[in-house]
C-alpha cells in the first residue's frame, strides 16, 4: 500500500482531457430560494433503477441547499449556452437574475432553466457520498426531458464545445 499522490498541476492537466458534460446542477434551500453551479463532473450511473451523480465540492452554496431540500436537477446545457455556464461558475447571490427556470412538476429537484437545456434530470437525492474535498451526490432521476433538436455542450482543456462536431457515428447494436 502506498500513499504517494501525484501532484495536483499534473492530476488537473490529466483530468482536464476527459470531456464531462456542461451542466448547471440546482437546488432549492430550505427556503425555496434557487441555487446552482456549473458541474462537469456528472454522468448517468444506473438505469434500474434510474440513478445519475454529481460531484460537488465541499464549499458550493448549491450543496448546502441541496443537503437542505433532498433534491436537485441536472441541466445539461445547449450549445452557446457558454456564457451561463461561465454565468453560474462564480459566487455571485444573484446568477438567475435574466434566466427563466420552473420548478420541476413532482416538485423534487432544483430549477429547470427552461431557455438553456437540450435535456434535463431532476431528482431525489438517493445518497451523499464523501470523497475528498468533494461530495458525490447520487440522485435517483425523477422525473426529465431532452430536446429533440437541440445538442448538449461538453467541456475538456478549458473549451466548450457540442456533439454536433461529429468525427464518426456509431452504427446501431
Ligand atoms: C466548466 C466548469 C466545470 C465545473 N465543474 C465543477 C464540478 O464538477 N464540481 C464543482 O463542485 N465545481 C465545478 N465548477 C466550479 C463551480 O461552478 C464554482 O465553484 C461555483 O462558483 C460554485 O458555486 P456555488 O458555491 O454557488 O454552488 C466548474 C466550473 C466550470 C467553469
Amino acid at each position: 500500500m502506498t500513499s504517494a499522490t501525484i501532484d495536483p498541476e499534473t492530476f488537473k492537466a490529466i483530468m482536464a482531457n476527459a470531456p464531462g458534460p456542461a451542466t448547471v446542477v440546482t437546488a432549492f434551500d430550505a427556503a425555496g430560494e434557487p441555487h446552482g453551479l456549473t458541474v462537469s463532473a456528472v454522468c448517468s450511473v444506473s438505469l434500474d433503477p434510474p440513478l445519475a451523480l454529481a460531484c460537488l465540492d465541499l464549499g458550493s452554496n448549491t450543496l448546502a441547499a441541496l443537503r437542505e431540500s433532498g433534491g436537485f436537477t441536472i441541466n445539461y446545457l445547449a450549445d452557446g449556452r457558454h456564457q451561463v455556464a461561465l454565468g453560474f461558475a462564480t459566487k455571485s447571490g444573484a446568477k438567475f437574475e435574466g434566466h427563466s427556470w420552473v420548478a420541476p412538476e413532482g416538485k423534487v429537484g432544483g430549477p429547470i432553466l427552461i431557455e438553456h437545456v437540450a435535456a434535463h434530470a431532476a431528482c431525489e437525492t438517493e445518497r451523499l457520498i464523501d470523497a475528498g474535498d468533494h461530495v458525490i451526490a447520487v440522485g435517483r432521476v425523477v422525473e426529465g426531458g431532452a430536446h429533440e433538436v437541440l445538442h448538449a455542450m461538453a467541456y475538456a482543456r478549458r473549451q466548450f464545445f457540442t456533439g454536433r462536431d461529429v468525427v464518426i457515428e456509431r452504427s446501431e447494436g
